[in-house]
This record gives C-alpha cells, sequence and structure tokens, in this order.
C-alpha cells in the first residue's frame, strides 16, 4: 500500500487479504494481550466477558460496517468523508473527536509499547528474572518507574515515526501478513501450555463464567470501551482504512472477520493469562501492569524460556506498531488533505504531539505518580478519556450519521459493491444502526453517570 504518497494520492490495497490483514493488524494489539485481561481482572472476569462480547457483536460489527461504507465510499479522511456525504452540516466536527482521541491513545499506548521493547531486550540478555513472585514484581517496578520507560516510549515512538516518514508501510504490510499468523500460533501454543497449571480451572472459571450480579455501571462502561478500543472504532481509524480498500472487498464479510479475529485473540491471551493468575498467586485486580506481571511466570516455566519470552515480546512489539501506525494515519490524513501539508510535516507534527502525551504517560509511574485528576494518573486518564468516552461518542455519531441521515441505496451499493452481491441482513445492520447502538451508548453513560 503506497501510504507514503507525499503528494497525497490516494493509494489502494494491493490485495484483499492484505486489506483484511491490515485491518485486523490495526485491531490487534496491545487492545487484546494487555488491555483485556487487566479490564476484565478489575471488573469481575466472566460479567466483563459477557457484555464485552455481547457489544462487539451487537455494537463492534454493525459500526464497522458504517465506517467501512463511509470511508470506502468516500475514499477520504474522517472529515472529508463526513463532509462529502453532508456538505450542509457540521457533522465533520466529529473528525476532532477522532483526532483527539488517537492523539490520547498514541500517548499511553506508547508507553506500554515501550515495556514491551524493554521485556523483549531483558529475555534477550538473560536479564529478566523471575523465579519468585517478588523478584518478578520488583522488576517490573524498577522497569516502568523513573526516566527509563521515557526512553523506551520515544524509542518506540520513533519506530512508528519511521515506518510512517519513510513509506515502509508495505514492508511493514507484508511483514504483518506473516507476523500476524505467527503471533496467533504462539499464543495458541501458550494457551495449551495454561492447560497444565494447577490454577487453570479457577483461571477460567473467572474468565467465562458469568456472575449477573457483578454487572455494574462501571463494568458495562468498561466492556463498552474495551469493544471500541479493541475494535480501533469510533475515530475514523477503520474509516482512514477503508478508503484505501479496493471496490472488490466485501465489507460485511471484512467487518466479521475482523470482529471474530480480534476476540478470539483477546479470549486467547484470557486463557493464557488466568489460570497463571490464579496459579502464582497474583490479584487479577492489578491492573495495567497485570499482564507484563505474569506472562514472565508463565515463560520461565518453558524449556528455553528466555528465548520465547524473546520471541513473544519482539511480536507484541510489531502488533503495536501496526495499531499505532493505523491510529497515526487518521491526523496524518487529517493533516496532508485538509491542511494540504506535506506528509513530512505531518508526521512531524502528529508524532511530537504523540511525544508530548507519551512523555506524560510515561512518568505517570514515577515521578508523577502524584499528580492526579480525579484520582487518576496521566495515563489511567488518558485511556479512561480515549476509550470509555471519545469512541463511544465518535462511534454514537456515526452510527446516527449511517443510519439516518445518509442514503440508504449509499450504504447499500457499498455493502453489495453496486449490487453484484447480494447483503440479506441490510434492513436489520440499519435498525441497529439507528436505534440500537446509539440507544445502548447513550444508555451506558447515562448509566454510568448515575442518572438511570
Ligand atoms: N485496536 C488496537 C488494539 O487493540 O491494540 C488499538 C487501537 C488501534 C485503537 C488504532 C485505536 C486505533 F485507532
Amino acid at each position: 500500500m503506497g501510504l507514503s504518497a507525499d503528494n497525497n494520492e490516494r493509494a489502494v490495497f494491493a490485495t484483499k487479504f492484505g486489506a483484511v490483514a491490515t485491518t485486523v493488524g490495526s485491531a490487534v494489539g496491545l487492545g487484546n494481550i494487555w488491555r483485556f485481561p487487566y479490564e476484565a481482572g478489575i471488573h469481575g472476569g466472566g460479567a466483563f466477558m459477557i457484555c464485552y462480547l455481547a457489544f462487539v457483536f451487537m455494537i463492534g460489527i454493525p459500526l464497522l460496517c458504517a465506517e467501512f461504507c463511509i470511508g470506502r465510499g468516500t475514499r477520504s479522511n474522517i472529515f472529508g468523508a463526513y463532509r462529502k456525504l453532508r456538505p450542509d452540516r457540521n457533522w465533520h466536527f466529529a473528525g476532532y473527536i477522532g483526532i483527539l482521541a488517537s492523539i490520547l491513545i498514541l500517548s499511553f499506548y506508547s508507553v506500554v509499547a515501550g515495556w514491551t521493547i524493554e521485556y523483549c531486550l531483558s529475555s534477550l540478555f538473560g536479564q529478566l528474572d523471575f523465579s519468585d513472585t517478588q523478584t518478578g514484581h520488583g522488576q517490573f517496578v524498577n522497569l516502568t518507574t523513573g526516566w527509563r520507560p521515557v526512553i523506551w516510549t520515544f524509542v518506540f515512538l520513533m519506530c512508528n515515526f519511521i515506518i510512517l516518514i519513510g513509506g515502509v508501510t508495505k514492508g511493514i504490510e507484508r511483514a504483518s501478513n506473516i507476523l500476524m499468523p505467527l503471533f496467533f500460533i504462539l499464543l495458541a501454543a501458550f494457551c495449551i501450555n495454561s492447560f497444565t497449571l494447577p490454577g487453570f480451572k479457577e483461571g477460567v472459571t473467572f474468565l467465562f463464567k458469568p456472575d449477573f450480579s457483578k454487572i455494574s455501571p462501571s463494568v458495562l462502561l468498561g466492556a463498552l470501551g474495551q469493544a471500541f478500543f479493541s475494535l480501533s472504532l469510533g475515530l475514523g481509524c477503520m474509516m482512514t482504512y477503508a478508503s484505501y480498500f479496493n471496490k472488490d472487498n466485501r465489507l460485511g464479510k471484512t467487518a466479521v472477520t475482523t470482529a471474530v479475529l480480534d476476540s478470539s485473540v483477546a479470549i486467547l491471551a484470557g486463557i493464557v493469562i488466568f489460570p497463571a493468575v490464579f496459579s502464582f498467586g497474583i490479584s487479577p485486580e492489578a491492573g495495567p501492569t497485570l499482564v507484563f506481571e505474569v506472562l514472565p511466570y508463565i515463560f520461565s516455566r518453558f524449556p528455553g524460556g528466555a528465548a520465547w519470552s524473546t520471541l513473544f515480546f519482539l511480536l507484541l512489539f510489531l502488533a503495536s506498531l501496526t495499531s499505532t501506525v493505523s491510529m497515526s494515519e487518521i491526523s496524518i490524513t487529517y493533516f496532508c488533505e485538509e491542511k494540504r501539508w506535506s506528509r513530512k510535516k505531518a508526521t512531524v507534527v502528529s508524532s511530537a504531539i504523540g511525544a508530548v502525551g507519551g512523555l506524560l504517560c510515561a512518568l505517570s509511574f514515577g515521578p508523577l505518580n502524584h499528580l492526579k485528576i480525579s484520582g487518576m494518573t496521566f495515563f489511567d486518564m488518558f485511556d479512561y478519556l480515549s476509550s470509555n468516552i471519545c469512541l463511544p461518542i465518535g462511534g454514537m455519531i456515526c452510527s446516527i450519521f449511517t443510519g439516518w441521515l445518509i442514503n440508504k441505496r449509499f450504504v447499500k451499493d457499498e455493502l453489495t459493491d453496486n449490487g453484484k452481491h447480494r447483503f440479506r441482513l441490510l434492513s436489520l445492520l440499519l435498525f441497529f444502526l439507528r436505534w440500537i447502538c446509539p440507544a445502548a451508548i447513550f444508555l451506558i453513560f447515562l448509566n454510568s453517570i448515575g442518572i438511570i
């Protein structure tokens, strides 16, 4: 894919497989491996899981279809897309929410991706010592406090910058075609290992057995945010990627494939993490640090653990890169197409803003730990604001826009490729976009602020 075009020429994905792999590459990342287990852990396991899956299928798939239709139909960035379809109104303001969300996410995401680099290198040089829980915890604290994480955050942002500016997106696309399946296989292997752990039954019960009494407003909001975050929805990322889709891409199929693969990776990650959590006596409610404290234990019990650990964190780092490249693309296409900036200038400015945000988030575990807004550090605040507020609002706007304001014919033509194939569920899809998605998001918001 020639996203590097400095003349702002619109490129298309070379192959259908490449388009789907890159879309899945955007969706699969730290959201599945790091964020899903920790959110499930703090929100009661099974109760969270059931809400998350319900939102992926009831809200996620319809919204993916909506973003795909708008993106490919208009071949524009989020602002241009809304404006092309409804030039008479100010719907394109939704683009500002998208840009804000993408910058907030890039900021904290880069910090966690920085941890993966540190873990990968430490494993490679045999410095990761997880012989007991105390040492393991101590090591994690050592790695994440102080100024060290700032360096890794910047290293990660630099890698992201090089890919974006160097026009090596093609390379990343090709690499992710191989690495994504490899990542999946590796995760499946660790999953099988989970069966042998003493805490397997407890872990799986925690994750899959819903205790409905635990479904609270915060569980609902958390699961909604996770569904949006994991599917890269609500901020125009999927819209932007769809603007590079070929005409022969069956949008409905791509939406279902993306949602199914993405949630499968999250579930696999859960099956890897929770049996280990219960086997090694770690609290499932540890929060953002959970996965980084648990994974090395799993590896240390494998023959050749350091090699497995190095490979895993390397793949996780690459999966994070395919996601950050996609979220950076939102502001870059905005600057290039709306402000007429060169791609170079757009990339420098977006990365610089990300670096400032990244600095604040990286220091949240150390020197800025005491600086809290509503009890949250910058890191927590950026995550909460983007995932639980901006993305659902962006999704609600997109849903109402597609369901009520754009021509039904436009949606139908996109989904059926101008009548070349059938899309039987069009009425159901529109019903969801008109009523179910906006109403569900709205009610969850009201519920979370205590109004209902
Ligand atoms: N979906 C990605 C993940 O689960 O890691 C995160 C993400 C990528 C969010 C791109 C938003 C985005 F625009």
